[in-house]
């Protein structure tokens, strides 16, 4: 009797702990996988189950389980090619999306991205938008490259890892330089079509016709400003710094949107943001939105705050804050840049932006205020 009420009472424990979704301080923030459901956490950069694809290692810091389906983050790390991949390709096979809207950010080294007719060489913060329905297609340019591919809604890394070898990495290594994984091409072919919402093309309208790392010499790159266009269908490239940046005077923090709600149907919105360190005499703002956010720090650290933890975010480190989480950020060192975004069109990005005025520089003033 008394084993009875002992295992009831466990279980009733067990149950409490199953419905409470994350009690506060009951939970470490710091994980070394995405987590199987929906909580706020912080994922060290190259954690978390990896598989490879011939050259490139595919990771998914933010998951579709874990975002609730809100939208996946991949991290692929990648070398150029070493051998053809599919066919006498020596870049992913071109195909096109139904149902997800795929973004790339150039972390480091460069990716070449081809949409339709246009190509560009992206390079460090980069980055270029592929809604639905576009032609594309992208290849590692450099010998330690990578590419963050936010896409929304959730769940296009369920394609990777069914078409990817396992990558067994016990010194975190980001990619195998000297092995080289087979292509699963029956996997591959078995897996093309609607149920991962991946459509090959098989004609080449692409262009190798490369100068200064575009195939359209009439269009500005890195040697110019970049706009977005104004509408949700189209395929576009922004050069790192050389699109619309916005200060925040107060803050010290300059914002340059990388997709807003115009370019995603108020789906998403993803920005980079250069911050300098916090004064002695502010505070950081606590936020909270409906919709989920996340960040990656690029360069710098950046401090987090959330469920009463605060956590030291490096290089290559994500953050995932849960809808209706409070949180605060901020940077003790002098120049922290992320990476960030989320859900709907209300959240960080938008908020800031509706305080900041237009900057044309990169960078935070050198004064206070
Ligand atoms: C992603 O998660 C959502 C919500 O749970 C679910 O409806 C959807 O089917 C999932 N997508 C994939 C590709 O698994
Ligand atoms: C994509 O390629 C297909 C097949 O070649 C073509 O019919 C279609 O027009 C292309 N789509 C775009 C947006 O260029
Ligand atoms: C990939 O999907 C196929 C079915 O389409 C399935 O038979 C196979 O087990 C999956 N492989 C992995 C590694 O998920
Ligand atoms: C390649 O691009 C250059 C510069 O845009 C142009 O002058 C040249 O005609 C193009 N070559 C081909 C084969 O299209
Ligand atoms: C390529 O870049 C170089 C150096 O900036 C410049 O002199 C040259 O005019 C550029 N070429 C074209 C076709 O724009
Ligand atoms: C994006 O939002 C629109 C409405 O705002 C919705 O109709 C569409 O399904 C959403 N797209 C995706 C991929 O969820
Ligand atoms: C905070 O400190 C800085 C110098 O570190 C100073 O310039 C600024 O005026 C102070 N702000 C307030 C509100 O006291
Ligand atoms: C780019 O835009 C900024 C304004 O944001 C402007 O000051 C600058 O002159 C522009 N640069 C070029 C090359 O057009």
């Amino acid at each position: 009797m008394e084993a009875l009420h002992l295992i009831l009472g466990l279980l009733l424990v067990l149950r409490v702990s199953a419905i409470v979704p994350y009690p506060n301080h009951a939970i470490d923030l710091v994980v070394n996988e995405p987590p199987s459901y929906v909580r706020p956490y912080v994922i060290p950069d190259l954690s978390g189950p990896a598989v490879v694809l011939i050259n490139d290692v595919i990771r998914a810091p933010i998951n579709n389980e874990s975002s609730g389906g809100a939208f996946s983050v991949l991290q692929l790390n990648a070398q150029p090619y070493v051998r053809s991949g599919y066919g006498d390709l020596f870049q992913s096979p071109p195909h096109y999306h139904t149902r997800f809207h795929e973004t790339f950010f150039c972390y480091k080294g460069s990716v070449t991205l081809w949409a339709n007719g246009e190509a560009r060489m992206l390079t460090a913060q980069d980055f270029g938008s592929m809604p639905t329905y576009q032609n594309h297609s992208y290849s590692f340019t450099e010998p330690d490259s990578t590419l963050v591919a936010f896409i929304h809604p959730g769940g296009f890394e369920k394609f990777y890892f069914n078409v990817s070898a396992p990558f067994n990495d016990p010194t975190s290594a980001p990619f195998p330089p000297d092995i080289h994984t087979r292509f699963l091409e029956q996997t591959f072919e078995a897996a093309i079509g609607p149920k991962y919402d991946v459509f090959p093309i098989f004609n080449n309208q692409f262009s190798f016709n490369f100068t200064n790392g575009t195939t359209n010499p009439s269009l500005p790159w890195h040697n110019g400003n970049n706009t977005a266009p104004q509408d949700d269908h189209e395929p576009y490239y922004l050069a790192n710094n050389w699109s619309p940046k916005y200060l925040h005077r107060a803050k010290g923090r300059v914002i340059q949107p990388r997709v807003q709600a115009a370019q995603s149907a108020g789906n998403f919105t993803l920005s980079t943001m250069v911050m300098r360190r916090k004064l002695a005499n502010e505070t950081a703002t606590e936020y909270q939105f409906d919709a989920p956010q996340f960040f990656q720090v690029l360069e710098g650290v950046m401090m987090i705050r959330m469920v009463h933890q605060t956590v030291a975010m490096s290089t290559g480190d994500v953050a995932f804050i849960p809808g209706g989480t409070c949180f605060q950020y901020w940077s003790e060192v002098a120049f922290t840049k992320v990476y960030f975004g989320g859900s709907g069109s209300s959240g960080l990005s938008d908020t800031l932006i509706k305080q900041a005025e237009l900057w044309p520089y990169a960078v935070f003033p050198s004064y206070i205020g």
